[in-house]
């Protein structure tokens, strides 16, 4: 059987580097925050070109960082698309914000611009909500139109977020998402580019003061240098807490393994270019749509998507041929229960809607051999559905 990503083979070039830094934490006992954590923040962040990172417990709570750092809540409008995982929109109600659901682009699955302003310009005529971030995601780890939506938030006032969860480590134009972004959010969930062996995070800003929030936020509101400097204290400030955070670390471990994988990830960014290239070469014209990157950007490849009429006939037959799929996502949040309720952009969401019935993700990872991906390809246009 094909593996959908094959985390195997890559803990086959990796496994004495990976052992030998399980065996340092092993030996010098700190589990958590431990000196690890802070060696690969400076990696990712040198990786990432930011002038933070700061490691979470995952993807998600890196998400909610930033939006707790910038204290959005209740009357307060998020923009997001509904095209994404859970985890975008989620975040969102906890801190007592609306989700609003924006529409993508037909190409690329990543936020549309036009229709973003157009939610922010409904959302302000309506006058109920303050419209307050956006959160674009990185989908299948290409990244979003940032030039474009960075100047609709200025325009109106708006923070914006990069959900770079898939997609850490892509580029448009040769820059990362932060460079446009107030804050770029990963996960190390194992199966992203960037996984680790368990669950893991991280924000990335070139911001310092939301860098020392987010710092004081994930380890329950302690106190900041900036929070403790010029006060008095009768006591040792330590368990003083400055405002209402929550308990979202990397754990050590975590931090040791991804510091090996972090040496060879531009290297497996580089080999699933190959990969995507060659199945773009073998399908185009076969399916009903290859991948489509914006000009200009280098995509990490967390998933190749292809479009086709009859997405669940071809599953099915590559499945009788051994080629596991997966559909990211079969329901767009916008129709999921939870989510009904929230507002949507005017003219509903007709890209996201389409493409949930078309997307079909097949096996991606930086070791995936020719000759499996040629039985793959072969596979693909051997369905006559
Ligand atoms: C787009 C997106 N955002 C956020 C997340 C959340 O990451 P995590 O699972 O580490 O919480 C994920 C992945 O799971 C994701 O795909």
């Amino acid at each position: 059987m094909i593996a959908f990503i094959d985390l195997a083979a890559q803990q086959t070039r990796l496994k004495p580097r990976i052992d030998a830094a399980i065996q340092r934490v092993l030996a010098h006992g700190g589990y958590v925050m431990g000196p690890e954590v802070r060696d690969f923040e400076a990696r990712l962040a040198e990786f990432g070109r930011a002038k933070h990172a700061l490691s979470c417990g995952n993807g998600t709570d890196a998400l909610a960082l930033p939006l707790m750092a910038w204290e959005i809540g209740v009357g307060d409008a998020v923009f997001c698309p509904s095209f994404t995982f859970a985890a975008t929109p989620e975040v969102i109600p906890w801190t007592g914000a609306t989700p609003v659901f924006v529409d993508i682009l037909e190409g690329t699955y990543n936020l549309d611009p036009h229709h973003l302003e157009a939610a922010i310009e409904a959302v302000k005529a309506k006058g109920e909500l303050r419209p307050a971030a956006v959160i674009a995601v990185d989908l299948f780890g290409q990244p979003a139109d940032y030039p474009r939506l960075a100047e609709v938030c200025r325009r109106h006032g708006l923070k914006l977020i990069a959900d770079s969860a898939q997609g850490f480590g892509c580029t448009l134009n040769g820059e990362h998402p932060v460079h446009w972004a107030d804050a770029a959010t990963t996960s190390f969930f194992p199966a992203k580019p960037l996984g680790a062996y368990g669950d893991g995070g991280a924000v990335l800003t070139d911001d310092a003061d939301l860098a020392e929030r987010m710092d004081s936020l994930r380890v329950h509101g302690k106190m900041t240098k900036s929070d403790i400097n010029g006060h008095h204290w009768d006591h040792d400030p330590k368990y003083f807490n400055a405002r209402i955070g929550m308990n979202s670390r990397l754990d050590t471990m975590q931090a040791a393994i991804l510091i090996e994988k972090l040496a060879v990830f531009a290297d497996e960014i580089e080999l699933r270019q190959t990969v995507a290239r060659r199945y773009s070469a073998g399908l185009k014209g076969h399916v009903c749509a290859t991948p489509t990157v914006i000009a200009g950007g280098r995509s990490t490849w967390a998933q190749y998507v292809i479009e086709h009429h009859d997405r669940d006939g071809l599953a099915a037959h590559l499945k009788a041929v051994g080629v596991p799929t997966a559909v990211y996502y079969p329901v767009p949040m916008h129709r999921q229960a939870p989510y009904a309720c929230f507002p949507i952009a005017p003219g509903g969401l007709p890209v996201s809607d389409a493409k949930a019935d078309r997307v079909l993700a097949l096996p991606m990872h930086a070791y995936l051999a020719e000759d499996v991906q040629d039985h793959i390809i072969d596979a693909v246009r051997g369905y006559n559905g």
